[in-house]
C-alpha cells in the first residue's frame, strides 16, 4: 500500500515548535496589564477609572470587574476546550478519520443554558448598580449647575437661600463629606460630564436637565474632560473638581460671592487694566461682580485670579498664557468664541495694554 504524505500546509514551520507563536503573542500582550498592576495609576493616569473615590465608582468598578473575570473564565475554558480537541484530534499520518458527530442534546443545551445564566448573573447585579447609582437627590444635597458652553464648563452655586447665585468656569468646587448634586444641561450642542474618579459621565443635553449625584471623599485635585464630541475644541474641554474639607469649601464659596477686588492703586497697571476691561472689548462677553459689566458670552472671571488654569483647563494660569490667550484666542483653541484681540488684525490692543489686562485679571483673587 502506497504511504499518503502530509499536504504541505499541515507540516510545522522549520525552526519553531507548533503552537509557540501564539502562546509568545498572547504573553507579550499579556506583559503591559501585569506590569501596569504595581504602578501608581493615579499620579500616570490622572483620568482613570480604576481608582474610584466614591461609592458611584466603586459600584462601576465593581460591575466591570464581575463582566471581566466571569469573560477571563469563559475565554479561559473555551481556548483550553479548543486547544484539546485541537490536540486530540491532529492529523496523524494513516490514523482512521474520527467519528462523525450530528449534534448533542445535552451538549447543546448546556452551552444554551450555562450563558444564559451567566448574563441573568450580570443583569441582577446591573439593575442593582443602577438603581444604588441613581438615586433621588439627598436632603442635604449640595446643588451645583453645570452648563456646557463652547468649549468650557460654567458651575453656578445658589447662595444665600437661593436669593443669590455664584458663578465660576471649569474648577467645580465641591466639599467632601456631602452629597454633590449636579445638575446638568447646556446652552449649545451635547457635551458629557466626566469626572473620572468621581464616577460615571453623564450627558449635557438641550432642553433637558440632567442629574448626577456622588459624594467626596478626599480632598484633592481631580481632572476631568467632556466625554462627547461636540465640535473643534471638544479634546481641549476640560475641568478641573477641587474637594475641599467643608470648611475649606465654605471659605472659597464665601469669597466668590464677593464683588471683585478693587485696584488699590489708581495709577498702577491694575488700574490701568481694570479701565480697560471694563469699558473695552471684554465688557461685552464677561461678567466681572462689582463692575458694570454684563456679557454672558464667556465665563465669570471675578475672581478669575484664584483659577489654576485658563481656557477651559489647558494652560497653566500665568500671566505667558494669559496674554498669549488674550493676544490670540483661536490659535490656542480653535473655534474658541473667545476672538484675537492683539497682533496683526484691525483696532487690535497693543501687546502693552495686554499686560496691563493680564496685571488686573491676576489681581482678581
Ligand atoms: Cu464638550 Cu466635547
Amino acid at each position: 500500500m502506497k504511504s499518503v504524505s502530509a499536504p504541505a500546509g499541515h507540516r510545522a514551520a522549520p525552526g519553531a515548535a507548533p503552537g509557540a507563536r501564539p502562546l509568545l503573542a498572547a504573553g507579550l500582550l499579556l506583559l503591559p496589564l501585569l506590569s501596569a498592576c504595581g504602578e501608581d495609576h493615579v499620579s500616570r493616569y490622572p483620568q482613570t477609572t480604576f481608582a474610584p473615590t466614591t461609592e458611584m465608582g466603586e459600584i462601576q468598578i465593581g460591575l466591570f470587574n464581575l463582566t471581566l473575570w466571569l469573560g477571563v473564565i469563559v475565554g479561559l475554558l473555551t481556548f483550553a476546550g479548543l486547544g484539546y480537541i485541537m490536540w486530540k484530534f491532529r492529523y496523524r499520518p494513516g490514523a482512521p478519520e474520527p467519528k462523525h458527530v450530528h449534534g448533542n442534546t445535552t451538549l447543546e443545551v448546556a452551552w444554551t443554558l450555562i450563558p444564559a445564566l451567566i448574563v441573568a448573573v450580570i443583569a441582577v447585579f446591573t439593575v442593582q448598580a443602577i438603581f444604588a447609582t441613581q438615586p433621588p437627590p439627598p436632603a442635604n444635597a449640595l446643588n451645583v449647575r453645570v452648563i456646557g458652553k463652547q468649549w468650557w464648563w460654567e458651575f453656578q452655586y445658589p447662595v444665600n437661600g437661593g436669593r443669590d447665585t455664584v458663578v465660576t468656569a471649569n474648577e467645580i468646587h465641591v466639599p467632601v463629606g456631602q452629597p454633590v448634586h449636579l445638575l446638568l444641561e447646556t446652552d449649545n450642542v451635547l457635551h458629557s460630564f466626566w469626572v473620572p474618579q468621581m464616577g460615571g459621565k453623564r450627558d449635557l443635553i438641550t432642553n433637558r436637565v440632567n442629574s448626577l449625584i456622588f459624594t467626596p471623599r478626599e480632598p484633592g485635585v481631580y481632572l476631568g474632560q467632556c466625554a462627547e464630541f461636540c465640535g473643534d475644541s471638544h479634546a481641549l474641554m476640560k475641568m478641573r473638581m477641587i474637594a475641599h474639607t467643608p470648611q475649606g469649601f465654605q471659605d472659597w464659596l464665601n469669597n466668590e460671592a464677593s464683588p471683585a477686588l478693587e485696584p488699590t492703586d489708581s495709577a498702577s497697571a491694575v488700574a490701568l487694566g481694570k479701565k480697560l476691561v471694563t469699558t473695552g472689548v471684554c465688557a461685552g462677553c464677561h461678567v466681572i461682580g462689582g463692575t458694570p459689566m454684563v456679557g454672558r458670552t464667556g465665563p465669570n472671571l471675578t475672581h478669575f485670579g484664584r483659577r489654576r488654569t485658563l481656557a477651559a483647563g489647558i494652560v497653566e494660569n500665568n500671566a505667558a498664557n494669559l496674554h498669549a490667550w488674550i493676544r490670540n484666542a483661536p490659535a490656542m483653541k480653535p473655534g474658541s468664541l473667545m476672538p484675537q484681540l492683539g497682533g496683526d488684525i484691525p483696532n487690535a490692543l497693543t501687546d502693552e495694554q495686554i499686560t496691563y489686562i493680564v496685571a488686573y485679571l491676576q489681581s482678581l483673587q
